[in-house]
């Protein structure tokens, strides 16, 4: 069936709602601050407006009657919409015939077959009201796609939203340049979450706030630092997901996986500045030089990188090239591949019976970086190396050389979060053999440490008498 949407004029209508059920309450609920005028009519009404907390007494409203009595014909009399949400289909076919007979929009809750009009599923930011509907052919869609605009838009954006409308005048004569402006809008909006559960007129005055302080620096580009997480793309926040969606150019590299950039906006322009085999890439002065000519050129530009972009991603550096061009940056942080795969594995990081501190370390073993090997791993700790396939053996060695028990459970976990997420399991002493056997690739990750034996999928058959035979 297909449908016109339309908006009604809330206060220039006047509803007429019949029935006590729960599905005629929802209906109240949904709306009675809209400033329409509503006679609710039916047995019991009183008491299951009171019971779900919509009398007029409790909530103050003063647009909406009750009359606990039967419907009567008069009830249509001067109304423009007509709900019926009754419980016996001959009081429901009464109303509906009289309804129909007067040619007046009639909607039998939860019947679309005999209502002539819908109301669409629908959720409100202040003033701003989204409403869906497919029709009647495609609800668990239309639901999720609800849901999932409604994680896009924070409840405080409504507030925001409130704010923005008293305060625009004031905003115009502090920031005056139209470009500038919208750049000024656009960030708050971004920011909007920070604006949850403040009282509006407090909002306002941040607004206000963050207008004179509003620096743009030298170009209304911008370039947003994304943490896109371990792979699976249902482990971005909320955040990320909307600087996706936003950008003009996203530069990423080999950790992003297929399925976190396909949730990118349409027509932005993806740059590649990872190593294929064979080549060299543009290296770390390369990225610089796009991230800054973009963002000069005046685009959004969002630096995506693999887990959380302040971990072992040289974000540091680039931040520095940026703020050398008077660039704004913003972070967006990501879930690091240890916290996925700690999900993943259910591997807890620490334990009140394993482990009390975790280390994240690089095992790239270039410039002597990882050397002290003593301190990093041992009974009541828990080591995650990151970028430490190929120096395996080596890390092994040198915690063992430093004492550290060769029966020391390790994880090595390849893709994790990922579909072809791989997970081997063995001690330190066995580590090189785990990553050869296994032709273990980047990107993997190492676990050392008792919590490992936490492992969902350990099988505890074969890897007891392992770390057994170890420890004698
Ligand atoms: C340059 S570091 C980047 C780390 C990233 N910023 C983070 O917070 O996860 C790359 C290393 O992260 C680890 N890594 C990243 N994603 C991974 C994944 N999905 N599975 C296993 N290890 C991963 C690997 O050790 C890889 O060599």
């Amino acid at each position: 069936m297909s449908n016109i949407p339309v908006y009604l004029t809330a206060e220039k209508h006047h509803l007429l709602l019949v029935g006590a059920t729960s599905a005629a309450m929802a209906k109240l609920a949904l709306f009675m601050n809209t400033g329409v005028r509503i006679t609710l009519v039916g047995l019991g009404t009183i008491e299951a407006a009171t019971a779900a907390g919509l009398s007029p007494e409790q909530t103050g409203v003063d647009t909406l009657s009750i009359h606990d009595r039967p419907f009567a014909q008069d009830d249509l009399n001067e109304k423009t919409l007509v709900y019926i949400g009754v419980e016996d289909d001959i009081t429901e076919e009464r109303i509906l015939r009289l309804a129909n007979a007067r040619k007046m929009p009639v909607n039998v809750i939860d019947k679309p077959a005999k209502s002539n009009f819908i109301t669409p599923a629908q959720f409100t930011r202040g003033p701003l009201q989204v409403a869906f509907s497919s029709g009647g052919v495609a609800p668990v869609f239309v639901r999720r796609l609800r849901s999932s605009l409604e994680r896009i838009l924070p409840p405080s954006l409504g507030v925001l939203a409130d704010a923005a409308g008293n305060v625009r005048g004031k905003i115009k004569s502090i920031i005056p340049d139209g470009t500038r402006r919208r750049l000024f809008w656009d960030r708050l909006y971004d920011n909007a979450g920070l604006y949850a559960d403040m009282e509006q007129s407090e909002v306002e005055r941040l607004v206000v706030e963050a207008a004179k302080n509003h620096r743009v620096g030298a170009t209304t580009g911008q370039v947003q630092l994304v943490g896109a997480g371990p792979g699976d793309p249902d482990l971005l926040t909320i955040k990320a997901h909307r600087a996706l969606q936003q950008a003009d150019v996203i530069v990423y590299d080999r950790l992003v996986s297929r399925d976190v950039l396909a949730l990118a906006r349409r027509d932005a322009d993806l740059v590649f500045v990872g190593k294929r085999e064979g080549e060299h890439g543009v290296g770390q002065e390369g990225i610089h030089k796009i991230l800054v000519e973009e963002a000069l050129k005046g685009k959004r530009v969002v630096r995506l990188k693999g887990g959380d972009p302040m971990l072992f991603a040289r974000a540091g550096e680039e931040l520095d090239a940026l703020r050398e061009h008077d660039i704004h940056t913003e972070v967006v942080p990501g879930i690091s591949a240890f916290q996925g795969i700690a999900a993943s594995t259910q591997i807890p990081m620490t334990d009140r019976e394993y482990s009390s501190s975790l280390t994240l370390v690089t095992g790239h073993l270039k410039d002597g970086a990882f050397k002290d090997w003593a301190r990093l791993a041992g009974e009541g700790q828990t080591l995650a190396v990151y970028m430490g396939v190929r120096g395996a053996p080596k890390i092994s060695a040198g915690l063992i050389g430093e004492g550290v028990k060769g029966s020391t459970p390790v994880a090595v976990v390849e893709n994790g979060t990922r579909a072809n997420e791989r997970r081997f399991y063995g001690t330190l002493s066995t580590l090189p053999e785990l990553v050869k056997e296994n032709a273990v690739k980047s990107p993997a990750l190492l676990l050392i440490g008792d919590v490992v034996k936490n492992a969902r999928d350990l099988n505890l058959d074969k890897y007891l008498p392992l770390l057994q035979a170890e420890a004698v």
